[in-house]
């Protein structure tokens, strides 16, 4: 006996698209990732720029890391580690909220990503590597951003001795050589991304130079002070003393 089609209205039941694969809830998350991804590359962009000062010496160092601290507001001029903690921690959930919007993306059968390899040669597009090396980055961001934030709500004492005695004989070069990279590349091709798929530029061969130039202008910024916090941990005598301005 010939098999009965399922009627249409059936079809059309089983086949309602769920979850993420809404088109209502699919454009949300989208918002979401672009919203988390977006403060997470700005964010990048001033933690270098404030994590350089190291750069001008350590007295400039100090003073920044006081700062943000809250020093004005402390009764002895040092700030609050607390603070750290807490920014660090909310960072974190902004990190995993990312993350998590992003997971939905990732190519996970191997047919999935045979099809992404065959495009990337029928149709080597400057946009669809960038797109493959967002995905690469962000794995690997998904293990390096979560050890350094826990380094940072674990021990938050941040200044020139300290930062360098983490550097040098705590080992987190070893991390900041991997991260620094992964996360520069990562955030910069994807504010360009964000860019262009919303709207906000219609030059994208001329923002796309733009990210090359932030891109590479960051890297040397972030080497230059990883190479500083370096110097500066070998000359440490052990035990580390924190710096003192003026001394
Ligand atoms: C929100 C809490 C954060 C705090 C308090 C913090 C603090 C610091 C400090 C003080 C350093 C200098 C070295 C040290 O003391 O270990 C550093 C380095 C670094 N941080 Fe963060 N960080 C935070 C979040 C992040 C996030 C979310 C990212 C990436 C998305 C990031 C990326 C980096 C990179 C790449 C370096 C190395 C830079 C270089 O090699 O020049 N940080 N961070």
């Amino acid at each position: 006996m010939a098999a009965t089609p399922l009627p249409a209205k059936a079809v059309l039941l089983t086949d309602k698209p769920r979850g993420f694969s809404h088109p209502v809830w699919a454009a949300r998350a989208d918002r979401l990732q672009s919203v988390t991804g977006v403060i997470l590359g700005l964010f990048l962009i001033v933690h270098l720029h404030f994590e350089s000062s190291i750069l001008l010496g350590k007295d400039a160092f100090y003073q920044v890391a006081q700062f943000l601290e809250g020093g004005i507001f402390s009764e002895t001029g040092h700030g609050f580690p607390i603070l750290t903690q807490i920014f660090s921690a909310f960072m974190l959930i902004v990190v995993l909220v990312h993350a998590v919007f992003a997971l939905r993306r990732f190519p996970t059968q191997i047919g999935q990503w045979r099809a992404l390899r065959q495009q990337m040669q029928f149709l080597p597009h400057e946009d669809t590597k960038i797109w493959f090396w967002q995905m690469i980055s962000g794995f690997l961001l998904f293990f390096l951003v979560p050890v350094h934030l826990f380094a940072m709500m674990t021990n938050p004492e941040i200044g020139p001795h300290l930062s360098a005695e983490r550097v040098v004989h705590q080992n987190a070069w070893m991390l900041y050589v991997l991260l620094l990279p992964a996360v520069t590349v990562h955030a910069i091709f994807g504010l360009y991304r964000v860019s262009v798929k919303w709207g906000l530029t219609t030059q994208r061969f001329a923002m796309l130079k733009l990210a090359k130039v932030i891109l590479a202008y960051l890297m040397v910024l972030g080497v230059a002070s990883l190479v500083a916090y370096i110097i500066i941990g070998r000359a440490l005598s052990l035990p580390v003393v924190p710096f003192v301005p003026g001394l």
